[in-house]
């Protein structure tokens, strides 16, 4: 780390910056270095900065001295502040993500970067290098860097070879790559339909990872809140901010899933979701009474299908508008309790949605209340509370970010909610938030108020009432519209602000949003704040469940920001019935675990039942009946190993639950039968993520960084380490050629093994008739493997089979190959394979926990094993052997080890003479059964608590 105090060491650096600046990029700095100096008792100093030189006055002038704190906070983290001197600036508040901060006694030698270019006397550049190989981590020089009370601009220079990742929420119709076309994309949160390329959609995410041609990358998290817009081009990433600061923290990886473990470490690892919320979930928009929903509950049971939980839309609501009020004709409160008491019997679970914005509605107690405890948002004086539209009458938002009397009144509303019919989860939308009307002081508009009257309509039993919804979000108040002068609702740069098809990009700010001039309860604008309302809703509401439940919380979110994820799973929005959103939601469900939110989902079969372009309110351009079944055949296989898995459609949509096709139906079956076999190694791999961080679905390319193909495989996604998901998401086929990189995969439904030699992967052709879908598990890994039941508390404590996948080569041959091994990143596994790095070895974990859903996983209520397999070379004998970490609560007592399957065991090996002891025992030989042919050893009849620790053998 080269800490700039020391006048030798600056003239050191000013030589490497002269010498590694080309003079003609310099003078577009506009600042120069001043001097700089250590803080006290760490490795971090402060650089001051003045301005030299200022260009885009259209956009006010910059800031005329900027004072730069380097702070490095951990071996693979470097933190970088810029801030005005003398300025107090908007930033993301702690309360929502708060900051680390630098380890104690942190030495120089073991920081994996460097920064140069802090030098006096010289144009101000901010350079981050990896020490390791000298790459750059992030490069300003020769680029343009500029601080104004309303525009930041700030570029790092970008390796053509390289490639990035991370930034959203957007469609992207190419898949997980961020374009390289200097598209300009945008960060305000928006309530618009996801099936839309390329527009702000609901979250925020400033982060990005940068992989290198040879495969080494790293993180670049800027933490603002502000809109932005960010590019990449060629040579260059660029952020034009519109407020804030410059808060920019750097991982070094240099592995992609070791950087995002680096950047949860910053923003908050995620929460653990409840067991039960891996089953199958299934919502509609539309569910116009108590009666259609049992029946489709019923319709899931007849059709053998393990239906989960049932969700409600707004339908329940009083009016189809009071949140957490039931209509008391359609949803009479105590009929909806019989209901969900005789869900829960059978192990069943119920979520309602809860809207951002609150009804103005006389008689409504969360209305009343709140007035009463002063918590909405305000207008811009501050005087009067913001008053803006949703579904589709006057509204008001509560400030969850800063209101002080937001928490209580919130836990009386859930509490109410819950004593009257007692939710499993809550379900967050609208929370961008989304408002209906644009501009302030809006007040109902007699004009047009008669649109209200569908609030007083019985919805008919086939639920068309389409036209009236249709108005739904159609503003029906009259606005003040703020002067074109007023720079909170017109700031001088306009960011990428998306509106619709066919509009203009530069949407204002207000556009379907708070009023960007409104105000927090302290003091705070929405200007700046508008893009954590979701990640501050979901915190409210989280710690409000807590209160009320005791249990862990389920929460699913629309809108996030970085560090929602501590709360909140989510879900991709509302997408569209085709094919391309089926593509779109494999990059969305990997974006939202490389955002700290593994359990996500997209909408099975889609939400919108028409292409981009076509009216879903009019049924516009949809697929034809045939095509539409086929799509959600191949959706629900593919939605199966989404770790949040849901089937949901809009209004207007053709019903889609997978009983309505005897074909969808069946391969939902095949699909989720594996999916419940794989629920507590889907638990696991989330265990793991919320206690080190790191993603769950992930691309395949995280196994081969340095494979260019493999970043091309976009179609495919890892489910943790050991499950690799190839489905087909293109009409009429039944063959594909999905990617695996080097290494050995297992067919999860038949064992049959792939061996991909050498160091880069390789496509392989296989046939995918409709109905099936190919899953494989990666060799290498260790899998518990459990029994189907219908309901998840059952396969929860059903008998577990660990598939011991063996890898095809050396730990060594691994590491040589360039791949990263699976479970790369646990101690446990690293350590046995540096131990045995002439031998094959398997790694995996068990997590289990009881039904009580503790809202804290501790060693007291969990159960915790690692697996470790060490075979020969040659994988004629090896071991499996358990480390119990934790063996707490009922689960590790009535968790069973039942059967072992080791798979890639040498096809030679003589089944005659082989031998198979556990625990020092030799199992009998009628369980034991060899397969030469396939190379498959299946040990079973054990009997073995999860919780004790095993060893086995086997030889031949
Ligand atoms: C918008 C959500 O994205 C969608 O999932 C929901 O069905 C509608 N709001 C109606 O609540």
């Amino acid at each position: 780390m080269s800490k700039k105090p020391s006048i030798i060491l600056l003239l050191a650096l000013c030589a490497t910056a002269v010498a590694g600046t080309p003079a003609d990029a310099v003078q577009w700095s506009s600042y120069t270095v001043d001097h700089s100096q250590s803080i006290a008792g760490g490795l971090a100093y402060t650089t001051q900065v003045s301005l030299s030189s200022d260009a885009l006055q259209e956009y006010g002038p910059s800031f005329q001295q900027l004072s730069v704190q380097v702070t490095p906070e951990t071996a693979q983290r470097l933190h970088v502040r810029v801030t005005p001197v003398g300025q107090q600036r908007w930033e993301v508040p702690e309360s929502l993500v708060p900051r680390p901060g630098a380890e104690a006694s942190l030495s120089s030698e073991q920081l994996s970067y460097d920064v140069l270019d802090l030098a006096e006397g010289h144009p101000f550049a901010l350079h981050v290098i990896r020490k390791a190989d000298g790459a750059n981590i992030f490069d300003t020089r020769g680029h343009r860097f500029l601080f104004k009370d309303q525009y930041i601009e700030l570029t790092t220079a970008l390796p053509a070879d390289a490639d990035v990742y991370g930034l959203g929420e957007f469609t992207n119709p190419k898949g997980l790559m961020l374009p390289r076309d200097g598209t300009k994309l945008a960060l305000w949160a928006r309530d618009i339909s996801c099936a839309n390329e390329y527009a702000n959609l609901y979250g925020s995410h400033p982060f990005y990872i940068q992989t290198n041609a040879d495969g080494s990358s790293h993180g670049v998290l800027l933490l603002n809140s502000n809109g932005m817009d960010v590019s990449a081009n060629a040579t260059a990433l660029t952020f034009k901010v519109i407020g804030g600061l410059v808060d920019l923290y750097f991982f070094t990886g240099p592995t992609p899933e070791e950087v995002v473990r680096q950047y949860h470490a910053v923003i908050g690892r995620p929460a653990l979701p409840p067991y039960w919320s891996l089953g199958l979930h299934q919502s509609k928009w539309g569910y116009s009474n108590l009666e259609y929903m049992q029946e489709v509950v019923a319709n899931y049971s007849a059709a053998g299908l393990p239906l989960e939980t049932i969700w409600s839309d707004i339908d329940y609501m009083h009016n189809r508008f009071r949140n957490a009020e039931f209509d008391p004709h359609r949803y009479p409160v105590h009929a909806m309790s019989s209901f969900v008491e005789g869900l829960n019997s059978k192990g069943q679970h119920w979520v309602p949605i809860l809207d951002a914005g609150v009804a103005v509605s006389n008689g409504y107690s969360a209305y009343e209340e709140g007035g009463k405890d002063n918590i909405w948002i305000r207008d811009h004086s501050g005087e009067e509370t913001f008053v803006g539209q949703v579904w589709p009458g006057p509204a008001v938002f509560p400030d969850y970010m800063s209101a002080p009397g937001v928490a209580p009144w919130l836990q009386k509303k859930i509490q109410r909610f819950h004593a009257q019919v007692p939710w499993s989860g809550l379900w967050l939308d609208m929370n961008e938030a989304s408002n209906f009307c644009s501009g302030m002081n809006c007040k109902p508009d007699v004009a047009v108020a008669s649109n209200m009257h569908w609030l007083d309509m019985q919805v008919p039993k086939d639920g068309n009432i389409s036209v009236l919804y249709k108005m739904l979000s159609t503003c029906v108040m009259k606005c003040e519209q703020p002067e074109p002068s007023n720079s909170l609702a017109f700031p001088p740069y306009a960011i990428q602000n998306y509106k619709g098809p066919g509009q203009p990009r530069e949407a204002p700010l207000s556009s379907n949003a708070i009023s960007p001039t409104a105000m927090h309860a302290d003091g705070s604008l929405e200007y700046d704040a508008h893009n954590l309302y979701g990640a501050a809703m979901a915190k409210s509401h989280y710690e409000a469940a807590v209160e009320v439940t005791r249990k862990r919380p389920f929460l699913v979110s629309r809108s996030t920001f970085p560090g929602a994820g501590r709360y909140t799973a989510h879900w991709t929005g509302d997408n569209a019935g085709n094919w391309e959103n089926l593509f779109y939601s494999i990059a969305g469900v990997i974006n939202s675990n490389i955002w700290g939110m593994p359990m996500v989902g997209a909408d099975i079969c889609g939400f919108i039942d028409a292409t981009q372009d076509g009216d879903p309110w009019l049924n516009d351009n949809r697929l034809p009946d045939a095509e539409y079944e086929e799509l959600c055949n191949r959706w629900a296989q593919a939605g199966a190993f989404y770790t949040f898995s849901r089937n949901h459609m809009g209004y207007p949509a053709r019903h889609h639950e997978f009983y309505r096709w005897p074909s969808v139906a069946a391969a939902a079956g095949k699909a989720y039968g594996l999916r419940y076999q794989l629920l507590t190694y889907i638990y696991s791999s989330l265990f793991l993520a919320h206690s080190s961080g790191g993603t769950v679905l992930r691309p395949l390319f995280f196994t081969s960084p340095g494979d260019t193909a493999a970043r091309h495989a976009q179609q495919q996604w890892m489910v943790g380490d050991g499950v690799l998901v190839s489905p087909v998401v293109t009409p009429g086929t039944v063959s594909i050629s999905p990617y695996f990189t080097p290494g050995a995969w297992y067919s999860t439904w038949d064992y049959s093994r792939i061996h991909i030699e050498g160091d880069v992967g390789q496509a392989v052709q296989l046939d995918v008739p409709l109905g099936d879908i190919a899953v494989h598990y990666r060799g290498g890994t260790i899998v518990p493997l459990q029994q189907y039941a219908v309901v998840t508390r059952d396969v929860r404590v059903s008998p577990v089979t660990l598939v011991v996948a063996l890898p095809s080569g050396t730990a060594a041959e691994d590491a040589a190959a360039g791949v990263v091994p699976p479970y790369a990143a646990e101690e446990f596994c690293r350590s046995s394979r540096q131990e045995n790095a002439d031998r094959l070895v398997a790694c995996g974990v068990l997590f289990m926990d009881g039904e009580e859903d503790a809202p804290v996983v501790t060693s007291d209520n969990s159960l915790q094993a690692q697996f470790v397999t060490v075979a020969a070379s040659d994988a004629r004998s090896g071991s499996v052997t358990s480390r119990v970490i934790a063996a707490g609560g009922d689960a590790a007592a009535k968790l069973q080890i039942a059967a072992v399957h080791v798979l890639g065991v040498s096809s030679s090996s003589d089944a005659a003479h082989l031998a198979v002891r556990v625990n020092g025992v030799e199992v009998s030989a009628n369980d034991v059964e060899f397969d030469g042919a396939t190379g498959v050893l299946k040990v079973s009849g054990l009997q073995l608590a999860a919780g004790q620790s095993l060893e086995l053998h086997w030889s031949t």
